[in-house]
């Protein structure tokens, strides 16, 4: 019996089969506002036949943004703009969609990818970034400036304002993002959080700030919707924050009411050493899975449908999330079932290219292999 195309239950929300489209920061919106971009960008993942599309990482405030071009959810004009993409996506689609919210942090004011990522100076319209400690991520970098009392304050309301407009918005999941280096996840690291108070030193100090926000996000969450997180297994670097750190943190999130955790890594120390090859984050999500007993989604070079159905049917995970592969090839649910010979209904629209009934797919796939 065919794994990935299995239903997922989290809370009252059933994903119609395993395979999660990653979130994946576009750098295209205008003052945090999303706009035609994202509405054909979202809308052919949409179409992907994935079990649920989780919007890119959206910041709870201007200044949590990595770049000045990244989505957020701040204020009733980004509220709005986001609000117009989803009406065309569900109208579209039945896809459950879902809403990734973070803070970057000391990653943030940067410029986007293809400008090559450098911090964006204050004089090019760049900004002060906040972190738990006054560490540029790489020496020399722009020094954040270390958060007080009031900043924490002050971003726990943030993420409690992001959570009800998203709410609002009727997402059907939504995930909190703290992994990568960005802020949540550099609180969890040692590397980056050299505190002296409650929020570092030992585990417990530094978990302190992620539960409080993921408590704060699942008060205002509907009870019977899913709530996520993305954290890492691993910052892949000597100091850094572990893989049984994880398993102790995520035993945690399970007692604040998370369904369903991300297990990625890395982002934390530009000197991260990764052994980077076909789905290399899988064990991470194994032993996070064991640990605390949550469902897990496995993340990082999975490609195909062979190695995604063994991750799932020999409970390394309990889902496999796609970024690359799925901007690759946005049909890649579908072809993944037809690899696998599983049962999954093309839209009526694109019926008539089901290989099924047309077998000029199949001479094709020939010639190509020929
Ligand atoms: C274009 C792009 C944008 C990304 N943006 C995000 C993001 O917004 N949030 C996040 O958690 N990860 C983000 N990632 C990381 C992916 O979600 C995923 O964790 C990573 O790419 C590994 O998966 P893959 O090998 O399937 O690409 C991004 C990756 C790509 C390629």
């Amino acid at each position: 019996m065919n794994r990935l195309f299995s239903p997922l239950r989290l809370r009252e929300l059933t994903l119609g089969n395993r395979i999660l489209v990653s979130p994946m920061c576009q750098y295209s919106a205008v003052d945090g506002k999303m706009g035609a971009w994202h509405v054909a960008h979202l809308a052919s993942l949409a179409l992907s036949g994935a079990g649920l599309l989780t919007f890119e990482a959206t910041s709870v405030s201007p200044e949590g943004r990595i770049s000045a071009f990244d989505a957020g959810l701040y204020d009733d004009a980004t509220e709005a703009a986001m609000a117009e993409v989803l009406a065309i996506l569900r109208e579209a689609s039945p896809i459950p969609l879902g809403i990734q919210l973070g803070h970057a942090g000391r990653k943030a004011s940067s410029r986007r990818p293809w400008e090559g990522r450098d911090p964006l100076p204050i004089e090019e319209g760049g900004w002060q970034t906040l972190a738990p400690s006054g560490l540029p991520i790489a020496p020399g970098g722009p020094v954040p400036r270390a958060m007080d009392e009031a900043d924490i304050e002050a971003l726990l309301a943030r993420f409690t304002a992001s959570a009800e407009r998203a709410d609002r918005l009727c997402f059907d999941y939504l995930e909190v993002h703290c992994g990568h280096g960005y802020l949540l996840s550099s609180f969890l690291s040692p590397l980056a959080n050299h505190r002296r108070d409650a929020y570092g030193g030992s585990l417990q100090n530094r978990m302190r700030l992620p539960l409080e926000v993921v408590r704060r996000v699942r008060a205002v969450w509907h009870s019977k919707k899913p709530l996520g997180i993305k954290i890492n297994g691993s910052d892949f670097a000597e100091g850094g924050f572990t893989l049984e750190e994880a398993g102790r943190f995520a035993a945690e999130l399970g007692a604040e009411g998370i369904d369903l955790i991300t297990v990625s890594g890395g982002g934390v120390d530009p000197g991260q050493k990764i052994a980077l090859g076909p789905g290399y984050q899988v064990p991470l999500a194994e032993h996070v899975r064991r640990q605390s007993g949550l469902a897990t989604a496995a993340v990082g070079l999975i490609v195909s449908a062979a190695q995604a159905e063994e991750i799932v049917a020999s409970g390394k995970a309990d889902a496999v999330a796609l970024a690359r592969a799925m901007l690759f090839d946005p049909r890649w649910p579908y072809h993944a079932a037809l690899e696998l010979g599983a049962e999954h209904a093309y839209p009526p629209q694109y019926e008539r290219a089901h290989p099924s009934i047309w077998p000029g797919a199949a001479l094709t796939r020939a010639d190509r292999s020929g």
